[in-house]
C-alpha cells in the first residue's frame, strides 16, 4: 500500500514574509491519509523549517550538490539540508537539467550524495515535447531512470514532470500520465533495487484543484509535485485533499 504524497515546490518565490504565511496557513491541516511536503528556496529553508517545526509536514530541498562540501561557491550541499530539518531532496528537475546543465550522470550522482546523507531523493524525469511527438517518451525517461537505478540504493521517490507541461496550464491527460507511471513503476521492477509496487510516483506539470482528482485517480499516479498551485494555500489544500481521497 503506497501512502499518497504531494509536494509543493515553491521554485525562486516570495518573500521571508509570503514563505511563513504559506507555511502556516499549510501546517493547519489535519491529513493523516496523504503525506505533505514543501521545498522553500534555500535561503527561507530555516525559516519554514521553523514554521513547521510541531507538524508532520515534510521539508526538502529543491536541489543539492553532487560534492561533500568544499569551495563550490553558490552550491548546497545535503549535509546542511539535513542541518535544516530537511527529509528530502529534489534531483533532475528539468529546470536544473534545461538552464544549469544537470545531466543524467550529474543528477544520479546528486540522488546518490543524498541518500548517503539520510535525505530521500524525489528523482525528476520527463520528456521535452520534440521527445514526446518523435515518439520517444519511454526510451527518454527509460534512460533517466536507468541512470540513476545504476547508483541507489535505498528508498526514492520518482516524480513523472512532462517538460511540456510545466507551468504552461497544459497538464498531461490521465490517459497518458497513467501509461508512463505505468511503464516507470515496470522500468523499476527490472532495473533497481526496489520493489515496484512500493514505489511512490508524482505527477507534475500544471496541476490544479481542478484537474487533481482526475490525475489521482488513476492507479499508478500516488501524488503530486506541485509548482504554481502550491503558492497558494487553499489551492494546495484542495490538491492535498484530491490524494487523501483518490490515491489508492
Ligand atoms: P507547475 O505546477 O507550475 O506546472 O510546475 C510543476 C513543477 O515543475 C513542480 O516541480
Amino acid at each position: 500500500m503506497r501512502k499518497a504524497l504531494v509536494a509543493g515546490n515553491w521554485k525562486m518565490n516570495g518573500t521571508i514574509n509570503d514563505v511563513r504565511e504559506l507555511a502556516s496557513k499549510i501546517s493547519q491541516t489535519e491529513q493523516d491519509k496523504v503525506d505533505i511536503m514543501v521545498a522553500p528556496s534555500f535561503v527561507y529553508l530555516h525559516s519554514v523549517s521553523e514554521t513547521l517545526s510541531k507538524t508532520n509536514i515534510f521539508l526538502a530541498g529543491q536541489d543539492c550538490s553532487e560534492f561533500d562540501q568544499g569551495a563550490f561557491t553558490g552550491e548546497t550541499c545535503a549535509d546542511m539540508l539535513v542541518d535544516l530539518g530537511c527529509t528530502h531532496v529534489i534531483v533532475g528537475h528539468s529546470e536544473r537539467r534545461q538552464f544549469f546543465g544537470d545531466s543524467d550522470s550529474r543528477v544520479a550522482a546528486k540522488a546518490r550524495k543524498a541518500e548517503i546523507k539520510g535525505l530521500c531523493p524525489i528523482v525528476c524525469v520527463g520528456e521535452t515535447l520534440e521527445e514526446r511527438d518523435r515518439g520517444r517518451t519511454i526510451e527518454v525517461i527509460e534512460r533517466q531512470l536507468c541512470a540513476v537505478f545504476k547508483v541507489i540504493e535505498n528508498k526514492f521517490v520518482i516524480a513523472y514532470e512532462p517538460v511540456w507541461a510545466i507551468g504552461t496550464g497544459k497538464s498531461a491527460t490521465p490517459e497518458m500520465a497513467q501509461e508512463v507511471h505505468e511503464n516507470i513503476r515496470q522500468c523499476a521492477a527490472v532495473h533497481s533495487h526496489v520493489d515496484g509496487l512500493d514505489l511512490r510516483i508524482l505527477y507534475g506539470g500544471s496541476v490544479k484543484p481542478d484537474n487533481a482528482d482526475e490525475l489521482f485517480s488513476m492507479p499508478d499516479i500516488d501524488g503530486g509535485l506541485i509548482g504554481g498551485a502550491s503558492l497558494d494555500s487553499e489551492s494546495f489544500l484542495k490538491i492535498c485533499r484530491s490524494a487523501a481521497e483518490l490515491v489508492n
